[in-house]
């Protein structure tokens, strides 16, 4: 009797899914079959009731009959898509003339284009790129550059500490040079070392906690103030056009003796004065000087047979300059609105 009953639902089933013609229909269909409270999953549950001379013979038709039945729902599934985008497609039609989906690409941070201009024009001129840790001793970042423990010097580069005591992030590129030395004495040195630094300031338009450096050192016999200013002028002949003009100005550094810093006519007025250069014509964008006896005999070097230059420049300043940037936070504030203009 049950195993006639199933068999009517069977076939009825059957018949049911033969005529679904829509997704719809099919997922009422397989819901009120196979579904948890559908027909055939309720005849399975009345097994129980059966006798058990009965049950082999229903419990086996009865997973005959959900075979079966799932895998013409499966056939009918496919057909009734196959239909149904084909209908549609047949309607919407395909506009092969509208544009396509824009892919947006990446490209290099403008803090890396400058970088990059830097490098080629100090390779050009026969200086390696020199790689130096960002973090560093407080022996390396101030006592070998002549910047002892008291110095008040120290006050214009406060930094991080770590919890490691005399570990910290450096200030500057220049504890780079000592490596360097280091590593190349006796040798003559052409370098660059560039790289991030650290400092702890109050963050202003001008400056950051954390900016790029590109430091030069350059140590031989018989290197002079006027090779100093000869590099870096022609330096920035390369990088600002033959006519920029140039200046230097005495200054004060630890590790370098005589010191100076370097400007550069200012691009956005011409040299006649505006907000971007304070109205004075000017823009800094380096300090350098001669290196310091007591840095080269700490690198090494005896200062009564060689000498050196070095200097230290910021390519995010030259990149300000360059594109009439006024905010140097706009370079790690990771705005694409920023980012991607260059
Ligand atoms: N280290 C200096 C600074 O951070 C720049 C500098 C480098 C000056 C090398 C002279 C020579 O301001």
């Amino acid at each position: 009797m049950m195993l006639e009953q199933l068999n009517d639902t069977y076939q009825r089933s059957l018949d049911q899914l033969q005529n679904a013609r829509t997704s719809e229909t099919l997922e009422t269909w397989y819901r009120q079959t196979l579904g948890r409270k559908g027909d055939v999953t309720q005849l399975t549950r009345q097994v129980g009731y059966l006798g058990p001379e009965d049950r082999p013979a229903f419990g086996k038709r009865v997973n005959e009959v959900k075979k079966e039945l799932e895998a013409a729902y499966q056939q009918q599934l496919v057909k009734v898509r196959t239909a149904e985008l084909e209908a549609k497609m047949a309607a919407d039609g395909l506009d092969v003339t509208l544009p396509g989906r824009r892919y947006s690409r990446g490209r290099l941070h403008p803090a890396t284009q400058t970088l990059r201009e830097i490098y080629r024009i100090w390779g050009d001129m026969g200086f390696q790129i020199y790689r130096s840790r960002d973090v560093e001793t407080d022996e390396f970042n101030f006592e070998l550059l002549n910047i002892p423990e008291h110095h008040p010097a120290r006050d214009l580069w406060d930094t991080f500490h770590t919890t490691e005591p005399g570990i910290i992030l450096r200030t500057h590129t220049s504890p780079g040079q000592i490596h360097a030395m280091r590593e190349y004495c006796p040798e003559p040195i052409r370098v660059i070392l560039p790289g991030m630094c650290y400092r702890y300031e109050q963050i202003t338009a001008r400056s950051e906690i954390q900016f790029n450096q590109v430091e030069g050192l350059a140590v031989g016999k018989s290197i002079s103030m006027a090779d100093l200013k000869g590099t870096l002028a022609d330096f920035a002949k390369r990088m600002f056009g033959e006519e920029r003009k140039i200046r230097f100005r005495a200054s004060y550094f630890p590790f370098t003796e005589p010191s100076a810093e370097m400007d550069v006519e200012c691009m956005l007025c011409n040299g006649d004065g505006c907000q971007v250069c304070q109205y004075t014509g000017w823009l800094e964008i380096l300090g350098c000087g001669m290196v310091h006896p007591t840095v080269l005999r700490n690198g090494g070097y005896d200062p009564a047979v060689y000498s050196g230059f070095a200097f230290g420049l910021g390519p995010e300043r030259i990149a300000m300059l360059k594109y009439g940037i006024e905010d140097i936070r706009l370079f790690w504030g990771n705005d694409l609105r920023f980012l991607e203009q260059f």
